[in-house]
């Protein structure tokens, strides 16, 4: 194992999962063209926000049978929106294997408390059955778990002719993973993911069926001002133009267009995705060849490409106590932003302890590479401790 300290460091040390970092070459200058200090009804406002939504729909070559809103609340707003709206029509299955995943079985048991309601969860690492969903129900998925680095393999679980709508919280797999809008009624992720854009504005697609559950559907609850897409039984097409619930910040508006911008500039979607894959693909093969290092999702077809999940297979380590491991984990990641090399790359605080990598666009793979050899130089300062202990 590399004992001496490694000739190159990363560029740029931010492998955070959110807010992700900026894409390459990114300074405040991006933003001198923010619509500041006028309404963001004025035609100048609403003409930026309609330009986001649009490159929205370009980058992500979303159908023109889709409509795209930005709501408030990020992304945890927009899938709640969508959650509050559209369910109680009939059953409702959550599925969950990360935190995030697990946030929305729990609006779905315990705050809207709806009857006929099952959540099927499955540990980190692992996927639920996704052969035995059944589609007659509403189904609330998370494309990618952040935290336990876990995606679905694909679409061909959910059926082109399914009763039920299916809601999908893809904030870590949007711009970095095909997404198929046909089998997607509701789409949601937020800007500051892989776009490394700001935070606290979420973006809603609705599809066809989704609208049509919107405009036939009254839930027996009240709906915040915040949630409501709907006008006298009708869509508010206003929204999905640029005309926001509330004010949204004009300066994130013109960032997320910036990094729109850039996205064009690298190929678009195909080009995103080819920057996420790079940059897992060099994690996965670093793993592959260290013994102390193993991925968190235990099957391969399962393996995201943006947060790239990590535990240590340390045989000292893996037997120890989680709270020993998670010391070290900390341990580990202190030593590595101390040097300057890497900054924010734990695993999320109730996932398994470990390293999360952030590999979606903005990072540079050759940055991804530049760090791996400094894992083997921190592993190698603090696995004597580690010996010694056990
Ligand atoms: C899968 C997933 N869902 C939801 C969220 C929450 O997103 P936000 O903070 O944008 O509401 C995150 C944030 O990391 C996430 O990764």
């Amino acid at each position: 194992m590399t004992t001496a300290v490694p000739a190159v460091r990363p560029a740029n040390p931010n492998f955070s999962s959110g807010p992700c970092t900026k894409r390459p070459g990114w300074s405040l200058d991006a933003l001198k063209g923010a619509a500041l200090g006028r309404s963001h009804r004025s035609k100048a406002g609403k003409a930026k926000l309609k330009e986001a939504i649009d490159l929205t729909r370009e980058v992500l070559e979303v159908p023109a049978t889709h409509r795209i809103a930005i709501v408030p609340g990020s992304d945890t707003g927009a899938v709640e929106m969508a959650m509050w709206s559209m369910l109680g029509a009939r059953g409702v299955e959550v599925l969950a294997w990360e935190s995030f995943g697990a946030i929305w079985v729990t609006d779905a048991v315990k705050q809207l408390r709806l009857p006929n309601t099952k959540a099927v969860v499955a540990e980190f690492g692992k996927l639920p059955d996704l052969a035995a969903v059944d589609f007659e129900n509403d189904v609330v998925f998370t494309f990618n778990g952040t935290t336990a680095g876990v995606r679905v393999p694909n679409h061909d679980w959910i059926p082109a002719d399914r009763a039920g709508l299916t809601i999908c919280d893809a904030t870590s797999a949007a711009f970095a993973m095909e997404l198929d809008y046909d089998k997607l009624d509701v789409v949601t992720f937020s800007w500051q993911k892989v776009m490394g854009g700001e935070a606290a504005h979420g973006i809603l697609i609705l599809g066809p069926r989704a609208v049509e559950r919107l405009e036939s559907f009254t839930p027996a609850w009240p709906l915040p001002k915040l949630f409501r897409m709907t006008k006298n039984g009708k869509l508010d097409e206003g929204l999905f133009e640029g005309e926001t619930i509330n004010t949204p910040s004009l300066l994130c508006v013109e960032d997320y267009i910036d990094a729109l911008n850039w996205a064009k500039s690298v190929g678009g979607l195909k080009g995103l995705i080819a920057r996420s894959n790079a940059s897992a693909k060099s994690v996965y093969d670093f793993v592959a060849r260290t013994p102390w290092l193993k991925v968190l999702a235990a099957d391969d077809a399962t393996r995201s490409n943006t947060g790239v999940c990590l535990v240590f297979a340390d045989p000292a380590l893996a037997a120890a106590p989680l709270e020993r491991q998670a010391a070290f984990a900390k341990d580990f990641v202190a030593l590595l932003e101390k040097q300057g090399v890497a900054f924010d790359f734990g695993a999320y605080r109730d996932a398994p302890p470990g390293l999360r990598i952030w590999c979606g666009a903005t990072v540079e793979p050759s940055d991804v590479e530049a760090l791996l050899p400094w894992l083997d130089w921190a592993y190698a300062q603090l696995s004597p401790a580690l010996a010694k202990a056990a």
